[in-house]
């Protein structure tokens, strides 16, 4: 049985009778009010959005798929629009940001970006509806030279600031000899800049002890250590007993498709093994940051291929 509100709207509807309609709707669920909503053809459905106070607006813009979200926003001036937006709840409001296309995203930012910032003076919705997000590492105006045969002096990496945020992949893409490594070394700790700083949780990398793990082209693996002591040596560091360093091995060596081997010596492993080994011993210490410079250019095609997304790294 339908509700009496619902017959109402239905009957208001049917007589294009838009006051009364806009004051009905505040008093319904907002979710039964969004149904009916979507219920009204397309031109009748942009007539009453057009009509609605934009906290209303708002609140309905935050129930209805993204696509009939965007078109009815698209109904109003831009002011409204950007007020609209504005008054949604910031959770929704991301949300709806996460499912637009591409192509429709980009014009909704234009649209609110400039325009709202030059209306209010604040930063647009987009950037008030997600929390301040810290660096876990900060690179300033870091640069590399190093010393030639010769006594000359070559710059390896020219000033850079690079942010290193939770939740994101960075990919650093150059020719060999480029300076890929030679960042990484730096943005991991490994080694000191000529120049710039290098930020850890925003203090000075070289006082504090950064969290990370590091996947090398090379393996590195101690060759006289068995597999699972490899994987404990970083854990060492960790302060953790015996029992507890070998515990954590196993499981992740288990994690990378290792279980079975974990007495082994690199020697006897093939060298999809031995980078998996690297992939442990470098997600065992549950790392802020994993670094990983090259670590598939070694193997072939095929075993770098099955290698390249361990399940126990997504
Ligand atoms: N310790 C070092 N001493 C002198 N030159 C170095 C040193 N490390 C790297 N370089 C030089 O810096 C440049 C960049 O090297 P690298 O960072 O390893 O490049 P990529 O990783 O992009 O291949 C190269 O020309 C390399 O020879
Ligand atoms: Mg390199």
């Amino acid at each position: 049985m339908p509700s009496p509100p619902t017959d109402k709207f239905r009957a208001l509807l049917s007589r294009e009778d838009w006051d009364h309609l806009v004051a009905l709707l505040p008093r319904l669920d907002p979710a039964v009010a969004a149904d009916l909503f979507l219920e009204i053809p397309v031109e009748q459905r942009e007539t009453l959005f057009r009509r609605l106070p934009i906290d209303l607006a708002a609140k309905l813009a935050e129930m209805f798929p993204y696509y009939d979200t965007y078109v009815l926003l698209h109904s109003r001036s831009i002011q409204d629009l950007i007020a609209i937006v504005d008054g949604m709840n910031p959770a929704e409001r991301v949300r709806f940001f996460d499912e637009l296309p591409e192509p429709s995203w980009q014009i909704l930012m234009d649209e609110l970006g400039p325009a709202d910032a030059a209306a209010t003076g604040a930063a647009p919705p987009i950037f008030r509806a997600l929390p301040p997000v810290e660096a876990i590492v900060q690179a300033r105006r870091v640069e590399k030279s190093f010393h030639q045969a010769d006594g000359g002096l070559v710059q390896v990496i020219a000033p850079i600031d690079l942010s290193l945020e939770p939740g994101i992949i960075i990919a650093l893409l150059g020719p060999s000899g480029s300076g890929k490594s030679t960042l990484l070394r730096m943005l991991s700790g490994l080694a000191t800049p000529s120049a710039g700083e290098v930020l850890w949780h925003g203090r000075p990398m070289a006082e504090s002890r950064p969290n990370v793990a590091i996947v090398f082209q090379s393996f590195a693996l101690f060759p006289w250590l068995t597999v699972a002591e490899n994987v404990e040596v970083p854990l060492l560091a960790l302060g953790m007993t015996q029992g507890e360093r070998r515990r954590k091995a196993l499981d992740t060596l288990d994690s990378v498709g290792l279980k079975g081997f974990e007495n082994a010596y690199p020697k006897e492993l093939s060298g999809g093994m031995k980078q998996r080994v690297g992939f442990a011993r470098a997600l065992a210490v549950e790392p802020e940051i994993l670094f990983m410079d090259e670590p598939f250019s070694a193997l072939d095609v095929l075993t770098a291929e099955n290698l390249r997304f361990p399940s126990s790294m997504l």
